[in-house]
């Protein structure tokens, strides 16, 4: 089942369901305390070992430090060819503040260094990382469709958009790909986003998948948190503690079918219509390995509705 494989959406993309996302991975600016880079190299190489050939990274992600440390393992391994390279580009450093930058010149300058980053000639799948507040995003789209025609890029996408933002996005139906946050415990992206994507061919990948980990069904209302989860709302106070019950609901669930509370949660996005595959976040090889077990769980109508009721 670990190798198994299916299309993103329209595109010629063709990836395992179980991606990795990798803004652990050399992502020193994201996580305090975080993996040194040969840990962060070998969450990539335990990947690839073991079949996933879906990576997510990002410019931001180090900064540019993810793509750079992807780029070393892929050349170390020679699998580039059977990789599928996702990354994103948006955040521009001005005076020492981030901003946000959709403007053709910068998504085409974005493209060519993640490319020398990456050690290789063509990105697979280029995000717009975040919308600006002032390029028309048909603009936008239509700089990463000419980097398509020209075989730097092979799919397009755009992440954090709003619905408004993607319809303008895809005024010429160029949009391969939507990546939004979606999980058990943020499901606003049902409203619209789900639906447009699957109306119109969109894959839609959504981050966070685990609630930075809450979903994954290890934590008790004694785990304290040293990163940007201290502050986050699903994991503090009265919530974090209702949150968990939530999760603890899953346990037995994820136990009669021999899964972990983790796998059962991807299994569920997995079931959504336009959700072709998932992105789950790995700080240590183990897990990597331990998210594709998720591709032998099949939930049955009954379950699939019980999990939905357990989160509404
Ligand atoms: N487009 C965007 O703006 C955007 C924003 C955020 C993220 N992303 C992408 O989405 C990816 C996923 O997000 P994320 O990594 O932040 O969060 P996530 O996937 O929701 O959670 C990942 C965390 O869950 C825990 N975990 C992983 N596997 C587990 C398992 N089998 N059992 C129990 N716990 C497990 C680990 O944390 P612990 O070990 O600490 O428990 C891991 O770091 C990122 O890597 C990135 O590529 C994109």
């Amino acid at each position: 089942m670990a190798e198994q494989r299916t299309r993103l959406g329209n595109t010629d993309l063709i990836v395992n369901p179980i991606g990795l996302g990798a803004n652990a991975v050399g992502g020193h600016n994201i996580y305090p305390n975080m993996l040194n880079d040969e840990t962060g190299k070998d969450v990539v190489r335990a990947a690839l070992k073991q079949g996933i050939n879906f990576l997510d990274t990002a410019f931001i992600y180090g900064p540019e430090h993810s793509e750079r440390l992807i780029g070393e393992v892929l050349k170390e391994t020679g699998q580039r060819q059977d990789t599928i390279i996702a990354t994103k580009a948006a955040h521009k450093f001005v005076d020492g503040n981030v901003v946000f930058d959709n403007s053709p010149a910068f998504l085409k300058t974005s493209v060519d260094e993640a490319l020398k980053r990456l050690q290789t000639d063509y990105i697979d799948l280029f995000y717009i990382h975040f919308p600006d507040e002032h390029t028309p995003k048909d603009e936008a789209v239509g700089a990463l469709k000419r980097l398509k025609d020209e075989g730097k890029i092979r799919a397009i996408g755009v992440s954090n958009f709003s619905i408004d933002q993607l319809r303008e996005a895809n005024r010429d139906g160029d949009v391969d790909v939507l990546q939004s946050e979606y999980n058990l415990f943020k499901r606003e992206a049902e409203k619209e986003l789900l639906p447009y994507t699957a109306e119109n061919d969109i894959s839609f990948v959504p981050y966070f998948p685990l609630a930075a980990g809450l979903l994954g069904g290890k934590y008790n209302h004694d785990t304290t948190f040293q990163d940007g989860r201290a502050k986050n709302p699903l994991f503090t106070g009265e919530a974090f503690i209702q949150n968990l019950d939530k999760v603890e609901q899953l346990r037995s669930i994820a136990q009669s079918k021999d899964a972990e509370v983790a796998h059962l949660v991807l299994a569920w996005y997995l079931t959504q219509p336009s959700i072709d595959a998932l992105i789950p976040g790995a700080k240590k090889p183990e897990q990597v390995i331990n998210n594709l077990k998720t591709l032998d769980v099949e939930l049955t109508a009954e379950e699939i509705a019980v999990i939905d009721q357990i989160f509404r």
